[in-house]
């Protein structure tokens, strides 16, 4: 009986934490990171489609649906409004309305609500959520967008298994300095929101275009998973770019060195990202032509040792063979 009314205490105390906004999960310590978030009394993160994986790019399936993206508001000056930090990333907020994506094997065109990023620690320790063939990226920019019919609302979005489409892109370093302009103006902000729940208004100046530079964003790999964050909803459609947007090395460190969580007392903000889930039965798709893949990083510094010869010809040899009987 005792048993009972303290479980069922434990279980109201952890409702009331994750409902009040207060750290229900957290990035920084072995208490409430991701190694215990699968276990969290409410949520999806124990699910079998989660976010973000590792994209073995060797088991990546063709996939004739993955057409050209529709960018809409893309080289508006005038879209992003808002930088907060929220305590556990930096977000940028688009104007409602202001940015749509359409195409691209989409069912429907997509409302853009907000973009933030994942990082790890300054431009040596890497920081993206998802991996290819292993390799960590040094950052991972988000956007997030919802399907015209819940109005903006993510909340309603999570509850339909196609309801959000996420953009991934990754980020990494050069030898140069506040290089692009974009980028050294949108850090610029960094100082002005250093502790949780600060907001800097953005001036117009930037456009998505700006941020964006250096991708073909006609080349990307697609699959279902969820939400990166408690409550890991499984609603997501995730889009993930094969080119890097590269920054200099300075503006990177710049996000670990200037903003803090939401710890008291507050820690600088390093290592923002999930763990690599499970695949599970889930497919990578791309597009069919492969020629133009030409993503090979020579100064890649894989997270994880790469899987060894042996473990890589299988899977090879069952796409050639695959190829062969079913040639598109
Ligand atoms: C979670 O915390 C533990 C202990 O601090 C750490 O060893 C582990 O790497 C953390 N996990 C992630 C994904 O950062
Ligand atoms: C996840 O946890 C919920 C609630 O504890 C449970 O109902 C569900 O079966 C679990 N899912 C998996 C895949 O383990
Ligand atoms: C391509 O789209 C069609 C129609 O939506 C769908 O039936 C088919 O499964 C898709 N193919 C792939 C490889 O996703
Ligand atoms: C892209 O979207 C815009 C605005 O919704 C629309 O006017 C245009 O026709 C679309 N272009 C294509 C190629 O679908
Ligand atoms: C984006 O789509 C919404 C409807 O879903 C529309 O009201 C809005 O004008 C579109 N924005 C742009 C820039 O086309
Ligand atoms: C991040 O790197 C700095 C040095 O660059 C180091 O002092 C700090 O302990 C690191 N933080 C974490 C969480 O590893
Ligand atoms: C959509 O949301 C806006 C505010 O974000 C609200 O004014 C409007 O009434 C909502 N429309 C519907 C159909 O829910
Ligand atoms: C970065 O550039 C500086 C100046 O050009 C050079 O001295 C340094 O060796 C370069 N570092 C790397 C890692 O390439
Ligand atoms: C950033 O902070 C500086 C110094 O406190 C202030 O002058 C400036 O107006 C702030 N900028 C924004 C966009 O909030
Ligand atoms: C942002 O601008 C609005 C008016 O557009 C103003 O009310 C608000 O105080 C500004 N926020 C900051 C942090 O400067
Ligand atoms: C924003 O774009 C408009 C139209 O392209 C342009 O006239 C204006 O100068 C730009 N503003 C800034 C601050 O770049
Ligand atoms: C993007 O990639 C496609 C396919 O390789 C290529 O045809 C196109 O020219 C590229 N676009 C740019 C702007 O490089
Ligand atoms: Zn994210």
């Amino acid at each position: 009986m005792i048993a009972v009314i303290l479980t069922a205490l434990l279980v109201l105390t952890a409702l009331a934490h994750s409902a009040s906004g207060e750290a229900a999960w957290c990035y920084h310590d072995s208490t409430c990171n991701d190694t215990v978030w699968a276990s969290l009394p409410i949520g999806y993160c124990n699910g079998t489609r989660q976010s973000p994986v590792n994209i073995v790019t060797a088991s990546v399936q063709p996939n004739a649906n993955l057409t050209a993206f529709n960018f809409t508001g893309f080289s508006s000056n005038s879209t992003m409004s808002e930088i907060t930090n929220t305590g556990e990333t930096v977000q940028v907020k688009l104007q409602t309305g202001s940015v749509n994506i359409s195409g691209g094997g989409l069912s429907t065109t997509y409302n853009a609500l907000q973009f933030h990023l994942h990082w790890g620690n300054g431009s040596n320790v890497p920081g993206s959520e998802h991996t290819v063939d292993s390799k960590r990226y040094p950052m991972e920019l988000h956007m997030v967008t919802v399907k015209p019919q819940y109005n903006g609302s993510i909340t309603l979005a999570v509850s339909d298994p196609e309801g959000v489409a996420a953009f991934s892109f990754f980020i990494e370093g050069k030898n140069d300095s506040n290089l692009p302009a974009s980028w050294n103006t949108l850090t610029s902000y960094l100082s002005n929101i250093t502790q949780a729940g600060q907001k800097a208004n953005i001036s117009s100046g930037i456009s998505l275009d700006d941020l964006l530079v250096g991708v073909n964003r006609t080349q990307y790999y697609r699959y279902l998973g969820s939400l990166t964050v408690p409550d890991c909803n499984e609603a997501v459609v995730w889009t993930v770019f094969k080119d890097s947007i590269k920054i200099s090395n300075n503006l990177i460190d710049l996000f670990s060195a200037s903003v803090y969580f939401n710890t008291s007392p507050p820690l600088l903000m390093t290592n923002t990202y999930r763990s690599s889930q499970k695949l599970n039965s889930r497919v990578i798709t791309s597009q069919v032509s492969t020629t133009a893949v030409t993503v090979t990083p020579t100064t890649a510094k894989p997270s994880s040792s790469p899987p060894s010869s042996a473990a890589l010809t299988l899977p090879l040899l069952c796409a050639i063979l695959l190829f062969h009987l079913f040639p598109k």
